[in-house]
């Protein structure tokens, strides 16, 4: 089922999140239903606050659903190495329309459970890297915006400010 995605200024975006506890049936659908509302918002990340869930659970798929077996599950996920820079542009589903550069690590590890709440390690690199950033960042209550300079922030703030006046938002 597609979830509406929450969008910036919504509190639930920026608390840290409650470690996931029970890993049954009820979290495989909630992980399913997260990946098709990903689908749908045409993203390659999705964290449990961006459909309302003070949740520490995140999926991710860099390839836009074209290869199942880049479906990941991460709950409780943690980064255990990161080297490398990169900067790239960044946007995320809950701030619709608006972009930055961030910089990042190139290379990342990451230590999570999966959907059975097996733990395991994984590398990424390049968008995949940045993306494990990006969604831990969301498990922490931090976004994207949080990395811009402060000029570019409040640009993006008082734009965001001026769309929730006229409804737009
Ligand atoms: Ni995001």
């Amino acid at each position: 089922m597609i979830k509406p995605i929450v969008k910036f200024g919504a509190a639930v975006l920026e608390q840290p999140t409650r470690f996931v506890e029970k890993f049954d049936a009820e979290l495989a659908k909630l992980t399913e239903d997260m990946f098709e509302s990903m689908y749908a918002a045409r993203g390659v990340g999705l964290a449990a606050p961006q459909i309302g869930l003070n949740l520490n659970l995140a999926v991710i798929d860099v390839t836009t659903g074209k290869n199942p077996e880049a479906k990941l599950v991460l709950a409780n996920p943690t980064i255990t190495h990161s080297e490398g820079e990169q900067r790239e542009e960044e946007g995320c589903l809950s701030i619709p329309g608006f972009r930055g550069n961030v910089l990042r690590p190139a290379f990342v590890t990451v230590r999570a459970q999966d959907v059975t709440g097996k733990e395991f390690e994984m590398k990424g690199e390049g968008l995949l890297a940045r993306a494990f950033c990006h969604e831990i960042d969301h498990l922490h209550g931090i976004l994207f915006l949080t990395h811009l300079s402060m000029l570019k922030r409040d640009l993006i703030r008082r734009k965001i400010r001026k769309l929730s006046k006229a409804g737009e938002w």
